[in-house]
């Protein structure tokens, strides 16, 4: 059989300048437990990194605070410099521990951790950063007239949102275009269908993140083994597939610090669910979720 491709998703156009193939990958997992620290295994974490550019996978997704650090760095160690793959990076969130977030949009803060990821990342510019949340006790035009500056003045190319609503994304489209948004979602959790509507009807990639449930959708379960075996392949990859499916502006990241999982996922490129297969998952969450699982 030949390798898997992420090209065989087709491809989407960042704010229609930056063409990325439309399976990515999550670089959240090649942490610590807890997203904190350094991976159990180094040498798998950077090999699955180094497997991207030949499966064709040509959009990262990492953040500051992965590891805090450790994501971008290792990126950087096993990538650099990257030839036409788009890293997208994030900020917004600080780490008081494992498994610890907590939201800062200080405008100083978001500045640092630009300049940071830059450094960290060894680019002079990011092609997509995105703000990882909107921080609640920051006023959030202070926040988005940050972001604007910064790419007025030549830091990040392209502005991305994460866990937002349909009225948030329009606020910021005041300040900048949005390119895309970043919000949790698989075919057991829709629940933001509205904002994945929106994005569709104005070309902002959609970024689903929890694409397998953290693993759960990629447990061997009753409704997507059976898909899975007849397109032998994992049934991740239907859960993968599913996504891409759904709508063109669709951008999936599966993470893993996995070289075969990666393999295994990207495999999704080339599926084409049937429009049975499709509608079998295209359904209330809770039910897709009680079949699922
Ligand atoms: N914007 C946000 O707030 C936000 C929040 C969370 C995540 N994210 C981003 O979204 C990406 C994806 O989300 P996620 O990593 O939380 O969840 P996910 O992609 O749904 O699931 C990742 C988990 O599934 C396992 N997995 C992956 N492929 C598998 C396979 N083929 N077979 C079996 N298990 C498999 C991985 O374990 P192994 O490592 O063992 O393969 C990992 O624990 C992250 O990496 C990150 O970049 C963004």
């Amino acid at each position: 059989m030949p390798a898997p491709n992420a090209a065989a998703a087709g491809q989407f156009i960042i704010a229609g300048e930056s063409t990325v193939n439309r399976l990515g990958f999550g670089a959240m997992r090649i942490t610590g437990p807890g997203i904190w620290g350094d991976p159990e295994d180094r040498t798998e974490a950077l090999a699955t990194l180094r497997a991207l550019p030949e499966l064709g996978v040509n959009f990262i997704d990492t953040a500051d605070s992965y590891g805090p650090y450790v994501s971008e760095m290792l990126i950087r160690e096993a990538l650099h410099p990257y030839r036409g793959m788009v890293i997208a990076t994030k900020a917004g969130l600080v780490r008081t521990g494992p498994e610890q977030w907590i939201p800062v949009g200080r405008p100083e803060y978001l500045r640092q951790e630009v300049l940071m990821s830059l450094r960290r990342l060894g680019l002079e510019r990011i092609d997509l950063w995105q703000l990882h949340r909107i921080d609640p006790k920051v006023p959030r035009d202070e926040q988005f007239g940050a972001i604007r500056a910064m790419r007025a003045e030549g830091l990040i190319r392209h502005v991305g949102l994460s866990e937002v609503n349909v009225a948030e994304i329009e606020a910021a489209r005041k300040f900048f275009p949005v390119a895309t948004v970043q919000n949790r979602y698989n075919l057991a959790d829709r629940s933001h269908e509205a904002v994945l509507e929106h994005c569709s009807r104005h070309k902002i990639g959609f970024i689903p993140w929890y694409p397998l449930a953290a693993g759960d959708l990629a447990r061997p379960g009753a409704a997507l083994d059976a898909a899975a075996r007849r397109h032998n392949v994992h049934p991740a990859a239907i859960a993968l597939a599913w996504v891409l499916q759904r709508s063109p502006v669709m951008l999936p990241i599966p993470g893993t610090g996995k070289r075969a999982h990666l393999e295994e996922n990207v495999a999704a490129a080339a599926i084409r669910l049937d429009p049975e297969e499709f509608s079998a998952f295209d359904r209330p969450a809770s039910e897709t979720a009680r079949a699922a699982s």
